[in-house]
Parts: C-alpha cells; structure tokens; sequence
C-alpha cells in the first residue's frame, strides 16, 4: 500500500512536469521531475541516494546483509548491486517504492561483461574477432536477458587500454590499441543502452565505463598498483575509450581503483570533474569501484575514511560502492559545514536523472517480469549468437603443413583437464551463467567425430606437478592419428586480482607437450586463457596452436567447429603476445627510439635490444591465420598529398589465393615521420572485416582525413602537423604494405 507521502510525491512530480509542459523536450521534463523530487527529499535521504550496497548470495538464492533492508525501507539506500532473478528483485524494490517515505525505486547493478545467463567469450576473445557489429549484439544480448531477470544496470564496458599481459584484467578489455579500443567501447555501449540509447526500453541496460581512468596501466603489471605516466601518453593512448563510449552515450562511469600522477582516482577533481565533466561533457553519475573510498585512507591521502569521503564528493563522486562511508559521514559533515548541500543536491541529481531515464519512476517493477524472464534467458537466438561470436574471437597462431582442419572419422586423442571443463569456458565475470547447463569442448567433439573416434585422457591438471597422468595419455596418444592438446590457465588466473610474474602455461602441462612429441604424431593445440602468453615452448613443438581464450557458453561446440573447418578462423590478436616475459611492455604502436635497429641480428652492441632476446613479438598485434591465404597488393593513394581540409583514399586489393572461403581484417596503420614530439612507429586508423570465397578479390578503400592524424603537440594543443607520413596496410601490423603521403 502506497503511504500519503508516496502520494504525494508522484501528484508532485506529475504536477510540476504537466504545469511547465511548455519546455517539453523529455530532457528537460526529466530535469524538472528531478527538480521536484529533490524538493521533497531530507538530507537523509538525498545521501541515501548516493549509497550503493551488495546483494550476498547463499545456497537459497540472494540474500542482504542485516541491516540492508532497513536501510532500503529508511530511505538509506537507494542502490543494491549483485542482486537479480525478477522475483528479489521485485521484494526488494517493493520495499523501497512501498515501504520508503519517498518510494524511490532502486537502481540494480550488476557485472554483466560478456553475457549474462548466455555467456559469450570473454571481452578480449570478443575483441579479437574485429567485429563491431557482432560485438554490439553480444552486448545486445547480454542485456537483454539481464534485463528480463530484473536489472537496470551493467558495470560495463571495461574500456581500460592494457599493455601488460601480467595484469589479469586484460581479459576484461578490448586489447592495447586506442583506436580498437574505441570502437569497441561505442560498439558496447550501443548494445547495452539500445542504438538511439533508450534506457526506459525495458531491455536495455544503463551502461557503465570503467575504471575511470588507467586503471590498465598497474606498475609491473600488479592488480590495484600505482599508475604513473605522462599527461601525453594518458590523454592520446588511454583517455580515447573512455571518451568514446561517453560520447556514445554512456550513462554511468566507474572510478579506478589506482592512483594517477599521485591522485587516487576516487579522489581525483582533475579526472572526475574538469576532465570527464568539463572536457568531455559527461551528464551521468560516477560511481566508485567497490570501497576504493575507503582505499584513499591505505593510499595515504587521507587520515580516516570521513576525510576521504570528503576528498571523494568534492572530487565529483555521486555513488558509494559498498564503502558505507557518505552513509556514515556526510550528513554530519554536510551539517558541520564541511560540504555545501549544493554539491550533495548535485550529485542525487545525477542518480535520480538516470532513474527517471530507465523509467523507474513509471513503472519500478518494469524489469520484474517472470514469464518475460523464462521467454529470453536462453533464447535460441542468443545461444546462436553466442556460438558465432565464440567461432569469431578464435585466433589461429599456427598451422604447419595445414594440419588443421581435422577430417571428420579421423582418430584424435583429446588431452588435457580443460577439454573436458565446462566451468572454464565461462572466464571470470561469468554473471548467471551456468555450466551445468553446458557442453564441454570434449562432448562437443564427441558428438561431432563419434564417440569411438575420440579418446580422452587428463595427462595432468592445468596446475600443479602431478604427472602421474602422463603414462595415461601417453597411451591414449598412441591410439590414435593426431593429438588435440588442451591446455591454458583455469578461469581463475585472470581476471580481477590474478596478476602474473610468469606468463608460460602454468603447470607441467608444457612437459606433457614434450612428451607427446616423442610420439611423433600431429599435435594440435588448443589454448584457454586469458591473456597474452609466452607460447614461445608451445610453438616450437605443436603444429598447430588455435587461441580460443574462454568461449562462453557455446564454447565447446565452437571450439570443434573450429577444428573440423565448419568455420574457418578469422581472429586477430588485439595484445601482442611476447616471446617473453622479460619484454612486458611489449605493443606495436611504441617509439622509435634514438638507437633503433631494423635487423633481428644487429650486431652494433649500442643499440635498444636486449642481449638476450629479441625484441620482436612472438606474435604480433593484429595476427590470426585463416585455412585459406590471403594476398594484399601494393596500395594506390588517390593523391601524395592530403590538404589541411581534404581527404586522401588508399586502396588495396586483397585476393584469396587458397581453398577454401574466408574472412580477412584488412588493417590500416599510419605513421607521423617527424612531429614536435616523438611519434609511434604505428598506428592503427582502420580496418575493415572482408569475406572472399576461395580465388575472390576485394578491392578495399580507406579514406583518411587530417582529424585521424590528429595527437596533443609539444604545447598540449590537441591537432595536427604537417609534414611527411608513412601508410601501411596489410593483415597484422607487421606484414604490411606501405606508401607514403605528405600532410599539407
Ligand atoms: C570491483 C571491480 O574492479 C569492478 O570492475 C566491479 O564492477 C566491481 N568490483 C563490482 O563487482
């Protein structure tokens, strides 16, 4: 039963919004309803509003801690996350529309980063497939079913540029690449929030980018660690994602949880108010990583959680992740005069506009719908799309004497723990996903070769040294024509807080490898895992290495069909993978530097090398092979020259000169010969996705206008500078064609 007070304020908001229809363009409308809200609000409950608690979960479904729900019904917290199934809720939001004074509805967040009951792949096995559309769709799909089982908000996407496959977290971006990395976040954001950004469409999600900002940049490669770098470096490398899905629309962002140039993120006026607010016009609300208030307190700027509370809100923070700290603190601080109310009015502005956005003020329980529930988790359709997005992230890192594709009634010796996991195939942030409801890579290969032609062995677990497995698979091994080893890092070993100082595959699978290759019999191995690796063992003795990072929930299927050729591969790799560990930072579009070398063998001892190793990738960024071979000819320009307000096209024809049909990234790169400062070697400016049967060519065109060339100059001016360019396209930014240009 609504109570008088609830009454009240909807009569209010419906009165003050039909009194000034004049002004009836539905953004101002929903300023005015906010207006008329915040007008009835208690300094409370306006801080209630900016605190953001956890939903628990036990063996009967999600649960609150005690506590929570007063708070809800006092009107103290106006934000759970980690809750969901329609039915809780629909209690919990009951007791805040029904049982608060004000009936504000809730908002309910939740990590939904790469499916939510329908897992896809991870996001950098997503990344690896260049395909924006196919990428917007994952998101599409991921939010709607997140939707239908009753939230309104996903902590995504993590648009966070990473050049360092020791931090777990790559697996959760979009790779290293700045360019990429932007459309991509504007590809997620379109999927999640819907195409024209309708966030009161009941299946669409309000999207948040994170973790705002450079949180991909950890010293050493340490999860939470220190972020230190030039102002250049983080406003033309790690700012672009950031400002890309903000300009798509996003309508919520996430402090980091590390500190940039000595500021804490959360704590942080630069980032949160003159660069996010100011510079790039952000109207919706900053929320902070989970207790990274608190953290200001560990990270020595701040003596006690309420003075980091403080340096938080003035900073520009709206929400509390988990903290408790406006919670406990702010009234008094708003009271003693610590904090003007303006600046808390704010900020409850900014949670309420968002809520008024998603429609929750019409309907609260618009995401509460059961049968809806039942009708699109698990749709056909998704599972569909999952499995062609799983097929798209695959990279084929090798293929000696065509070893792959597998012939069908071929004997294959499966091995491995992971051929037979379902679990891993989910990846960390696996939201709602479920692996009881899967196919391992095993089942599926059965299924598809016969169960008789399919021998299976563990060898060894992905980690530890127990190798008492290893006669076992040997035998198993002997029995049959060609061995598919699956081997990589079991779901957990990356993700959040799974940094790494060794990047080889974990264990004694890598021995299990040599032992095998005695056997002298075709290894194919397939990978799991999260991150760059050095694969430089693995490469040196299979024949074939397939990447298939973790696949979601149609990963086995994908994975076998992968291997069988119903799909030929067509990943690129989106993080150049080192041959090494000891080359991290390792990334195609570096500098130059004074005393390069262009040979592998350069003799001159005075060089930037390393005497140990070379500095090439083992494989780099924007490689993946294909069944087929594809041939690029020599670029033609339209023109050498490209005028201050023109445009130049360059074109490429790209020929399938193998058997069988494929798809193909033609990638183009550019490079600024002699800047004011120093410039990268490389840098991607476009790509282009082809499908070309068997003998077919394309003709492929770029145009390239001086905006793309564009990068902060010695002053900090953002711009362009004339003078001389190299292009480059080709299939990964190593074998490339190249031309050159001058900018007028
Ligand atoms: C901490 C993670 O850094 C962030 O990405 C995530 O969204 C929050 N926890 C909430 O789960």
């Amino acid at each position: 039963m609504k109570n008088i007070a609830q009454l009240i304020l909807m009569l209010s908001i419906i009165l003050l919004a039909s009194c000034q229809q004049k002004k009836s363009d539905p953004a101002s409308i929903i300023e005015q309803k906010v207006d008329s809200v915040l007008k009835l609000m208690t300094l409370e409950e306006k801080i209630g509003q900016m605190v953001l608690y956890t939903s628990d979960w036990d063996i009967t479904g999600p649960t609150l801690k005690k506590g929570y729900l007063e708070d809800i019904k006092n009107g103290h917290c106006g934000n759970i996350f980690n809750a969901h199934t329609t039915a809780y809720v629909h209690k919990l939001q009951k007791i805040a529309v029904e049982e608060s004074r004000l009936g504000i509805p809730l908002l309910f967040g939740y990590d939904v980063i790469h499916g939510h009951k329908t897992i896809f792949p991870i996001s950098l096995g997503e990344s690896a497939s260049w395909d924006l559309v196919a990428i917007e769709n994952g998101a599409r799909v991921a939010a709607i079913e997140a939707a239908a089982s009753g939230l309104n908000w996903t902590f995504a996407p993590m648009v966070d540029i990473s050049v360092d496959p020791r931090w777990g977290r790559v697996s959760e971006g979009a790779g290293e690449d700045p360019f990429l990395g932007s459309r991509i976040a504007e590809a997620r954001v379109r999927g999640f929030q819907g195409k024209d950004n309708n966030l009161a469409d009941t299946l669409t999600l309000l999207a948040c980018v994170k973790h705002f900002a450079a949180y991909g940049a950890p010293q050493a490669g340490r999860d939470y660690n220190t972020v230190d770098m030039s102002q250049r470096v983080f406003l033309d490398t790690y700012l672009p994602p950031y400002k890309a899905a903000i300009d798509a629309g996003a309508m919520s962002v996430m402090t980091s949880f590390n500190e940039l140039d000595g500021v804490p993120a959360s704590g942080s006026k630069y980032l949160l108010t003159d660069l996010l607010r100011g510079k790039l016009g952000f109207k919706g609300l900053v929320v902070t990583d989970h207790t990274s208030i608190n953290e200001m307190v560990n990270h020595g700027v701040a003596d006690n959680d309420a003075e980091a509370g403080l340096l938080a809100v003035k900073a520009g923070v709206d929400m509390d992740m988990q903290g408790e700290v406006f919670f406990k603190y702010l009234k008094k601080q708003v009271d003693d005069g610590l904090v003007e109310e303006k600046l808390i009015d704010e900020a409850v502005r900014r949670v309420l506009r968002v809520k008024f956005m998603l429609g929750l003020f019409d309907d609260p329980y618009k995401y509460c719908n059961e049968a809806r529930e039942k009708q699109l988790v698990y749709a056909p359709e998704h599972l569909e799309a999952a499995l062609d997005m799983a097929k798209k992230s695959m990279v084929l890192l090798k293929n000696n004497n065509n070893v792959l594709p597998l012939k069908k009634g071929e004997k294959i010796a499966v091995i491995g723990e992971l051929a037979a996991s379902t679990r891993d195939l989910l990846g960390s942030w696996k939201a709602a996903g479920d692996w009881d409801f899967m196919k391992s890579t095993l089942d599926e290969l059965k299924l598809y070769n016969g169960e008789k032609n399919i021998f299976f062995a563990e060898g060894c677990k992905t980690i530890g040294n127990d190798r008492s497995g290893f006669t076992q698979a040997m035998a198993t091994a002997r029995k049959a024509e060609k061995i598919v080893l699956v081997i990589g890092e079991n779901w957990d070993w990356s993700g959040e807080a799974a940094s790494r100082t060794n990047i080889k595959i974990p264990g004694v699978q890598t021995e299990l490898l040599e032992k095998l290759k005695a056997l002298n019999k075709p290894i194919i191995v397939v990978l799991m895992n999260g991150r760059p690796l050095d694969l430089t063992r693995e490469n040196e003795l299979a024949d074939a290495l397939l990447e298939t990072w973790y696949a979601g929930t149609m990963g086995g299927k994908a994975i076998t069909q992968v291997l069988y050729g119903e799909y030929n591969p067509s990943g690129k790799l989106t993080m150049t993978f080192p041959m090494n560990v000891g080359q991290i930072p390792l990334y195609y579009n570096a500098k130059n530097t004074g005393r390069p070398i262009y040979l592998p063998n350069d003799k001159d001892k005075y060089k930037s090398k390393y005497i140990d190793s070379p500095n090439d990738p083992l494989f780099p960024f924007g490689y993946g092979l294909s069944y087929t071979t594809f041939a690029y000819s020599d670029i033609k320009l339209s023109s050498n020259e490209l005028a201050a307000k023109g445009d130049l096209k360059a074109t490429v024809r790209v020929t399938n000169t193998g058997k069988y049909d494929g798809e193909e990234v033609v990638q183009l790169y550019v490079r600024d010969l002699v800047g004011s400062v120093t410039r990268p070697v490389k840098e991607l400016k476009g790509f282009e996705k082809i499908r070309l049967k068997a003998g077919e060519s394309k003709v492929v065109t770029f145009t390239i206008t001086p905006d793309m060339l564009a990068f902060h100059r010695l002053d900090m001016t953002y711009g362009t500078e004339p003078g001389d360019y190299k292009l480059f396209m080709g299939g990964n930014s190593r074998d490339v064609k190249e031309a050159g240009f001058k900018l007028k």
